[in-house]
């Protein structure tokens, strides 16, 4: 997998027009197709979960990246991959047994990332930073699009690359809310390899030159 890639999010896109929207991302330069599932218990709202993922299928070209917002979820890992989930991202304050879901999300024969909330430090990865193959920082505390980009993201980005340098990890480092024109260079300056982005390219006027312009 190459850096600097752009994931935007499906969150942000108009559910009337989802065929369209999906669509619109297979003809940009978008690399992966972020897919925010919400359970109103492990984040304070509900979004989408199976029927999306039928219409993500049927109508995606792009790498599918879905971030598992939701209790238990190894539950519903396996349900995910079959649906056509190249990547799926459990939240580290979400999983008792957080090896055997990463393992497990593996076996299933996706690629496995792990997430850690704004206030949960990169620390608690160091007895699983070998395993896994992305590394999500939530950059906003999960549940809503549109919200404040949290500046204490960058030290945990460094933090975060010391810690797959020193263990020899080819983990990927996801950042996810708040990722705007502004900020996405400086981002990739500091280590990110893949940014998400809602609101920065769908509420623009041309969501694939924004695509193109997080990019640069
Ligand atoms: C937030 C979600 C994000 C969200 C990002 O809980 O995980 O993926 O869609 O949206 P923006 O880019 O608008 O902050
Ligand atoms: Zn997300």
């Amino acid at each position: 997998m190459k850096n600097k890639l752009i994931a935007p999010s499906l969150l942000s896109a108009d559910f009337g027009h989802l065929k369209r929207d999906i669509e619109m991302l297979n003809d940009s330069q978008s690399d992966w197709l972020h897919v925010d599932v919400m359970d109103g218990r492990f984040v304070p709202n509900i979004s989408f979960g199976f029927p999306v993922m039928k219409t993500v299928k049927e109508h995606s070209k792009k790498f599918v990246d879905v971030h598992l917002m939701i209790v238990e979820p190894e539950k519903y890992v396996e349900e995910f991959v079959k649906q056509g989930a190249d990547l799926v991202s459990v939240h580290y304050e979400a999983c008792t047994h957080l090896h055997r879901t990463i393992q497990l999300i593996q076996d299933s024969g996706a690629k496995a990332g792990v997430v850690l909330n704004p206030s949960t430090p990169v620390l608690m990865l160091e007895d699983i930073i070998e395993l896994v193959d992305l590394v999500l920082l939530m950059s906003v505390n999960p549940g809503f699009g549109g919200q404040k980009f949290i500046k204490n993201t960058y030290k945990k980005i460094a933090e975060t690359k010391d810690l797959i340098l020193s263990n020899n990890s080819t983990a990927l480092i996801q950042i996810d809310g708040g990722v705007n024109l502004d900020n996405a260079a400086k981002l990739f300056d500091a280590g990110a390899d893949v940014l998400v982005a809602g609101n920065a390219v769908f509420s623009s006027d041309n969501p694939a030159k924004t695509i193109e312009l997080l990019k640069v």
